[in-house]
């Protein structure tokens, strides 16, 4: 431990307090207050202070009051109370009230300091678990699901009913479109959130091997059992278990996992006892897993029991405004990680990411983030930065040093394409296209004067052609 850990006695008897302060001083910073007064004042001006060893029974403000105050103000400093042998009732009144613990005088110097370092350790856990839950909610919790398209509105809107309930949930979507982020997501915003989150990879492990690890196996359940072991339903007891391609298990396992999700209940490999958990079940899917029960490689009972609430996430290119979103989203991530000075991307590079298919979906662009960011040179990534694979898919001129002008080439072609399409499909609606398009009203119409613009200057060539 860097530092010493902070100690505060209490109690009007000043021999008490100069023994105990002689005694701990050496593994503890000890302050020492003759009355419950006194101790608020100096927690006003030591805030640090980790325990507090407080006399029960003082003049003036007593020691389970000062306990309620301390409670209330510092709700992280635990006290200890000293009581006199015989009044072990009140101890324990201070116990129910929230006291770390208390000890009878007189006191055993050993006990005392064992009981404060327990009760340090505890603290600091305390403060770990806290920050970690801090850190999980703002990794997984809904806002940091990056989107703004329509689709992703109603995902979100699907997610913030279905997750408080106890509903199954199936995930569907290709790959890199979000479905472990959304399933974590669930477990984070449901009443299970303080319980585990499982997840288990059905597609990698062979038939026996993941029986034994969905629902653990006794020893000497086959060769190489070894042990006992749990499997991933006990060990998701009170949380959620994620089943992640589902589309992959055997039937023969198809037929246990529905016995568990109908009844609540199954034997470890090899065993008789029935075990008991309590578990939501999460299941995702890249596959389309109607197709595999019409094909009969899935069980329609399974389907059925699984597909309660059916969360579809749709391909990259099919939510309209988020690239430029996630892209800002992933240059900070990876521009703050990887210490680099990069704070933005041009407005042709956004064009040329825009006009990309991204067959691998969010995981594609995380990833091309990434490399642009960490292989960027100057503070902006520009359509230079953008891999060569990308711009050729988009016809992008790969020239270096050449810069890319919107109104000339064929990016500005697809560009208009898609606005025009995205128009049509509006009715001709400026603002909604605009919102779908995810730019202002005002840059819309200046695109669509650029495009007149255009059109008359093509007009008059072919004009001039003809006359000459
Ligand atoms: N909407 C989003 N906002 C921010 N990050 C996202 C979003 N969707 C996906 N990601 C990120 O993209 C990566 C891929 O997501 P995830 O693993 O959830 O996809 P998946 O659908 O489970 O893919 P696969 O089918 O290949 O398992 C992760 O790094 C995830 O954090
Ligand atoms: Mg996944």
């Amino acid at each position: 431990m860097a530092e010493k850990p902070v100690l505060l006695i209490v109690d009007d008897d000043k021999n008490t307090r100069d023994g105990l302060q002689r005694a701990l001083q050496r593994n503890y910073e000890v302050h020492a207050a003759e009355s419950a007064e006194a101790a608020l004042s100096l927690l006003g001006k030591v805030p640090e202070i980790d325990v507090i060893l407080s006399d029960l029974r003082m003049p003036g403000t007593d020691g389970l009051s000062l306990l309620r105050r301390v409670q209330a103000q510092h709700p992280r400093t635990l006290c200890i109370l000293l009581t006199a042998y015989g009044s072990v009732e009140s101890a324990v009144e201070a116990m129910k009230q929230g006291a770390y613990d208390f000890l009878t005088k007189p006191i055993n110097l050993d006990h005392l300091d064992m009981l404060i370092s327990r009760a340090v350790k505890s603290r600091d856990l305390e403060q770990r678990v806290e920050s970690l839950e801090i850190q999980l909610n703002e990794r997984y919790g809904l806002e940091h699901i990056t989107g703004e398209s329509e689709a992703m509105t109603q995902l979100f809107d699907i997610v913030r009913q279905a997750a408080p309930t106890q509903a199954s949930v199936l995930i569907q979507g290709p790959s890199g479109t979000g479905k472990e982020l959304v399933a974590k997501a669930i477990h984070r915003l449901s009443t299970r959130s303080k319980g585990p989150f499982v997840a288990v990879h059905c597609a990698a492990l062979s038939a026996s091997l993941l029986e034994s690890e969905l629902f653990g196996h006794e020893k000497g359940a086959f060769t190489g059992a070894e042990n006992q072991r749990k499997g991933r339903f006990e060990m998701a007891d009170g949380g959620t278990l994620f089943l992640d391609e589902i589309s992959e298990i055997d039937p023969s396992i198809q037929v246990k996992l529905l016995r568990v999700l109908e009844e609540r209940n199954f034997e470890r490999v090899g065993g008789q006892q029935p075990i008991n958990v309590d578990i939501r079940v999460i299941a995702a899917t890249n596959r389309d897993l109607r197709e595999y029960v019409a094909q009969g490689k899935f069980r329609e009972d399974l389907f059925f029991r699984l597909n309660v609430v059916d969360i579809p996430l749709p391909p990259l290119r099919e939510r309209d405004g988020d690239v430029p979103l996630l892209i800002t989203r992933f240059l900070k991530e990876f521009a703050e990680k990887n210490g680099k000075n990069v704070e933005g991307i041009t407005p042709e590079a956004v064009a040329v990411l825009q006009a990309y298919e991204w067959p691998g979906n969010v995981r594609e662009l995380r990833n091309t983030i990434e490399k642009m960011v960490v292989l960027c040179r100057g503070d902006k990534l520009t359509v230079r930065d953008v891999p060569p694979n990308i711009r050729e898919a988009c016809d992008a001129p790969t020239l270096p040093g050449r810069s890319v002008s919107l109104t000339g080439g064929s990016l500005a072609d697809t560009e208009e394409r898609k606005i025009r399409a995205v128009l049509e499909k509006n009715k001709g609606n400026k603002t909604k296209a605009a919102r779908e398009l995810g730019i202002s009203r005002r840059t819309l119409h200046r695109k669509l004067r650029e495009y007149s613009l255009r059109d008359a200057e093509k007009q008059e060539g072919a004009i001039n052609h003809e006359t000459i």
